[in-house]
């Protein structure tokens, strides 16, 4: 586990908002900008509806999965963001794993009908070894979705990312994987997937110009 890393990304990482621009207390994002980008709709849910957040973080979007009356269930390795978790949303009643996701996914009994990730496990974990366990605890027809920056051009497979400590001390090293959207499909296919898209959604208006790749699948 790379607990030691995601802890110390933990520490760096500000909790969400108390409210959006909206006013509301819990909202999806799946983008790095804040009231940005589509929102749960993407999942598909709706009340009773059982829903897996791989790397769910602080869990703010596992909270409004929640608020829409969905099971919500959310996995991490790191114990300093689950801990963050159950602290903001102690009322929300998330179900939460401390686990690494490919060992979770593979021991659950649990078939959901959604499976995300947004900035989480998925693009920290080789795909050929999460995807066919992915696809193994989706109901049929369940939806796969997760979003991460795009990939730089032609640095794709397995990269290294780096989470700062202080200036006395290297840097964490964490393994991300990244592909072209097309790419994205074709792998997608390749592991049984249905319904594949992917897209790069543009950032918002200013200075900062990275956008937001978002996957989508169906089982
Ligand atoms: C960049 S953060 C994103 C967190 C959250 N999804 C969000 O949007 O704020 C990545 C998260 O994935 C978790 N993570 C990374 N690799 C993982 C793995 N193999 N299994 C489970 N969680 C993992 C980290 O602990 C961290 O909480």
């Amino acid at each position: 586990m790379t607990d030691t890393a995601w802890d110390t990304y933990s520490k760096q990482k500000p909790e969400r908002r108390p409210t959006n621009a909206a006013g509301e207390t819990t909202w999806f994002n799946w983008t790095q900008y804040p009231d940005h980008g589509p929102g749960a709709e993407l999942l598909g849910i709706g009340p009773g509806a059982s829903v897996l957040d791989l790397g769910c973080g602080k869990g703010g979007n596992l909270a409004h999965a929640a608020a829409l009356g969905a099971r919500a269930v959310g996995v991490d390795v790191s114990l300093a963001q689950l801990k963050a978790a159950e602290a903001r949303w102690a009322d929300a009643g998330l179900v939460l794993h401390r686990a690494d996701a490919v060992r979770f996914l593979e021991e659950t009994g649990e078939h959901f009908d959604a499976v995300y990730s947004v900035f989480g496990a998925v693009w920290f974990t080789d795909p050929e070894q999460l995807l066919p366990a992915v696809r193994k605890r989706l109901k049929p027809a369940g939806m796969f979705a997760f979003s991460q920056r795009p990939a730089i051009e032609d640095c794709y497979g397995c990269q290294a990312s780096y989470i700062n400590r202080s200036e006395d001390e290297d840097p964490l090293v964490v393994k991300r994987w990244d592909y072209e959207p097309e790419r994205w499909v074709t792998i997608l296919r390749e592991h049984g997937f249905t319904a594949a898209t992917a897209r790069v959604v543009p950032s918002p208006p200013g200075p900062r110009k990275v956008g937001t790749l978002i996957v989508r699948a169906n089982a």
